[in-house]
């Protein structure tokens, strides 16, 4: 391993220099597997995971823990040290809670689930894509079908009227890059209402609704099974990491493939290496780069002892390109099994919306490039502005045009 004394540590996070390329300011660290160390934005020295099997070992190891409210939980922003002490269903918790809240939920998400909602994921798409080309050339790809897809799909299964998406886009937006920690406190306050507001909705009609709100409302609220504050934070999340996660995928995948010709024009002749392809954006772009963990008891690993309070990131975007794992790394591949990447996460905490997340992207890059032979980036690749660095990863626009 390499040696990274406190002396030399990078800063975490920092901004991309390429929207799909970890910063070059994190080579460093690409050098430091399996374990580096980092300096948060508050100054404080942490672990950051950077190798493959050690990633995949910890984030099963029930020693590191997920609850925010324990000392020395990092806080790799102002804003999410704000926002830390605001109850936070499913990521924030442990088990035995987390493992009732999944189970909760899992019957909702399941690759079953997935494939019954393809028909109207993709009557959504559609939808989409005919009113912007009815607006015609150019279009702004993020507002007219980035975030619109998986804003509806979320809406729809969840029982949230699309008709608030302005509302509830704009404060996802503040909560998870607001220009201050208020704006972003305020932003998670905001939400809060709009869902204390709508479950009692939901609670006084007496037909339920068919969304996954609707169900938790109507037998899990009712049952004493869950209560209300934890629904509230079971709403959140869901909705917040239902739409603006695979919005950003479906940007910026649309930007990496438009960057990548050759690559493109093979898809295009073979729908059939889409799922794959999709495995292979994901591990490439690791758009939800930094899971957070405390570690509650001392753990030895690899000649270094992380001790009992201290934390522990892991760079997706870093272990994603650990060239053990992924020969040639930087290189978008779909023909190397991209499967085991950590973009989704792993361990109990395995990003529960990924099998819907998986089906909107496939619809999406299909239908779009499909509908679309010519589509092109509408001004020169560097002046299109993405996401910093403390956020998850995507286009901020995409100007585009066919
Ligand atoms: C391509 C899009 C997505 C990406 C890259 C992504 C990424 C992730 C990652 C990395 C985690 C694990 C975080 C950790 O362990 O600290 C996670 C967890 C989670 N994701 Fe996703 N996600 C995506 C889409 C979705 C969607 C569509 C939903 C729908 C509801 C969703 C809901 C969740 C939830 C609820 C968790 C917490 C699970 C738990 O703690 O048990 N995600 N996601």
């Amino acid at each position: 391993m390499t040696d990274m004394t406190e002396s030399h540590t990078v800063a975490f996070p920092q901004n991309r220099t390429c929207p799909y390329h970890p910063p070059t300011a994190y080579d460093p660290l690409r050098d430091a597997r399996p374990l580096a160390r980092i300096t948060l934005f508050d100054g404080r020295p942490v672990w950051l995971v950077t190798g493959h099997s050690l990633a995949r070992a910890l984030l099963a190891d029930p020693r590191l823990s997920s609850d925010r409210m324990r000392s020395g939980f990092p806080a790799p922003t102002a804003r999410f040290a704000a926002i830390r002490d605001r109850k936070t269903a499913l990521l924030g918790v442990d088990d035995p809670e987390h493992r009732v809240q999944r189970r909760m939920m899992v019957p909702s998400f399941t690759l079953r689930r997935a494939a019954g909602l393809r028909p109207e994921i993709q009557r959504i798409v559609d939808e989409r894509l005919d009113a912007m080309i009815a607006q015609g050339s150019p279009a702004e790809l993020v507002s007219a079908f980035a975030l619109p897809v998986p804003s509806m799909v979320i809406c729809a299964l969840l029982g949230v009227p699309y008709a608030d998406h302005d509302f509830f886009e704009g404060q996802s937006r503040r909560l998870l890059r607001g220009p201050t920690a208020a704006d972003s406190m305020a932003a998670r306050d905001r939400l809060e209402a709009y869902f204390v507001e709508l479950i009692d909705r939901k609670q006084k009609q007496s037909e339920p609704g068919d969304g996954v709100l609707d169900e938790l409302v109507h037998q899990q609220l009712r049952d004493g099974e869950l209560d209300r504050e934890e629904l509230i934070a079971l709403a959140i999340i869901l909705l917040v990491a239902g739409h603006e996660t695979t919005a950003n995928m479906i940007s910026l995948g649309t930007f990496t493939l438009l960057q990548h010709p050759d690559r493109l024009a093979e898809l295009r002749a073979d729908a059939g290496l889409l799922p794959a392809a999709v495995e292979e954006l994901m591990r490439m772009l690791s758009i939800a780069d930094g899971m957070l963990r405390v570690a509650v008891e001392d753990i030895e690993t690899d000649g270094e002892t992380i001790r009992a309070g201290e934390g522990v990131v892991f760079s997706t975007s870093v272990i994603n390109r650990d060239e053990s794992v992924y020969p040639d790394p930087d290189t978008l591949d779909w023909h190397r099994p991209a499967r085991h990447h950590v973009a989704f996460g792993f361990g109990i905490h395995q990003c529960l919306g990924q099998n819907l997340a998986r089906a909107e992207m496939e619809i999406a890059l299909r239908t779009l490039f499909d509908r679309l032979p010519t589509l092109r980036l509408a001004v020169p690749a560097e002046e299109i502005p993405f996401k910093p660095g403390d956020t998850i990863q995507g286009m901020l626009e995409l100007p585009v045009t066919w």
